[in-house]
């Protein structure tokens, strides 16, 4: 098993390891003493697949587990999910002493997250994520958040778990398209400052889960504990992502994050070589990268539609947008510009 430290407020341990998950009610117990209630928030498709050996972990450390589920999907992430796990922690009686477990992917970490956080004004909640996007990224950092017919995590707030326990095993009932989205958030701490980790994804056969994951989330802290809040170097993270969230949107989020994220890096590669601020070569590494990861490197959207898509992302200040653009793989720079700059980059989503 390999620890990560997040050094953020209280501070908490990111456990990850293969078969972890029995130790899970253990690992709690270190840092919440029972017996307290313990309300297990998980979806549909995970709660079947891990509830069990979660809720007899914590009963052999003592905690009382309960579990909350709701239908699995990006669709439940909404206020109205929201407001019936809050009713369903008050119907059991949670207290503000007792603790919150968020079981599942990105969906139920941000969820629970947020529940716990406005319950009873902030219960403390522990992360086990079971993809490798909720591993590498969501569970980390204390970014929780439901969806508002306006967009996605339009509504939420900064609130850090007290532990996160990440069991790689639980990745083996992935889809391989679940999957490919979490190894495009992996390969993204690569292209920002690890080409070592960006070449572990090489061929698209990945070996050390365990090393890779710990690696990602070492990433994922360092950023988080230089800038909590978004204001300053943890932008970094969003690589990629101005038009990965308007390649989402006009899906109507049927695109998936990860997948997005990919064709939305490949295009900032491109648009910064034709600026001559990116190292030639470094658009084709990338998309050989993501490809042999089975992840898309086109866009299915016209460069007009993408544009004005991109002119409605919430990074946007005034008539200015901050953007990650890569100098090679391993070293990229923020560079704020004006939002019609937006249009350089949108074409860049075909050869
Ligand atoms: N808070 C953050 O910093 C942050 C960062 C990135 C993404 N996100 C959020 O994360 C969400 C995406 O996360 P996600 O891709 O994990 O989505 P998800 O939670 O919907 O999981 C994807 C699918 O996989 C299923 N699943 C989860 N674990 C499984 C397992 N081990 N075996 C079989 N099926 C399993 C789920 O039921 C779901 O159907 C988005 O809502 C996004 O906004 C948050």
């Amino acid at each position: 098993m390999k620890t990560v430290r997040v050094n953020v407020r209280e501070g908490y341990d990111v456990n990850i390891g293969s078969g972890i998950l029995p130790e899970f009610g253990a690992m709690l117990a270190e840092v919440a003493k029972p017996p307290k209630k313990v309300c297990i928030v998980s979806d549909s498709n995970v709660a079947p697949l891990y509830g069990e050996t979660v809720r007899k972990s914590l009963e052999s450390a003592g905690f009382s587990p309960f579990t909350i589920v709701f239908p699995a999907g990006e669709q439940s992430k909404n206020m109205t999910t929201l407001a019936s796990i809050l009713e369903e922690m008050a119907d059991a009686s949670l207290t503000r002493s007792d603790l919150v477990v968020a079981l599942g992917g990105g969906v139920t970490g941000d969820m629970a997250g947020f529940a716990a956080s406005i319950y009873l004004r902030g219960v403390k909640f522990a992360q086990i994520p079971t993809t490798l996007l909720a591993a590498v990224d969501s569970s980390v950092g204390g970014k929780t958040a439901v969806d508002l017919n306006h967009g996605k995590n339009l509504a939420g707030v900064f609130a850090q778990p007290i532990l996160v326990c990440c069991d790689t095993d639980t990745f083996m009932t992935l889809t391989p398209e679940i999957f490919a989205d979490g190894a495009a958030e992996s390969i993204k701490y690569g292209i920002l400052d690890d080409k070592p980790l960006f070449e572990a994804f090489s061929g698209g056969t990945v070996q050390n889960i365990e090393d890779i994951v710990a690696s990602c989330v070492q990433h994922k802290a360092d950023y988080v504990e230089r800038d909590e809040f978004d204001r300053g170097d943890r932008k970094f993270l969003n690589l990629g992502h101005t038009m990965a969230h308007a390649i989402e949107k006009l899906s109507g989020y049927a695109f998936p994050h990860g997948h997005a994220v990919a064709v939305g890096t490949v295009m900032i590669a491109r648009a910064g070589e034709k600026m001559g601020v990116t190292e030639k070569g470094t658009t084709d590494e990338i998309i050989r990268i993501f490809k042999e990861n089975n992840l898309p490197v086109a866009s299915p959207y016209d460069a007009e539609s993408l544009f004005t898509a991109a002119c409605g992302d919430k990074k946007r200040e005034g008539g200015k947008i901050t953007v990650i653009m890569i100098e090679k793989i391993g070293k990229c720079f923020l560079k704020t510009v004006p939002v019609e700059e937006l249009r350089n980059i949108a074409v860049s989503g075909k050869e």
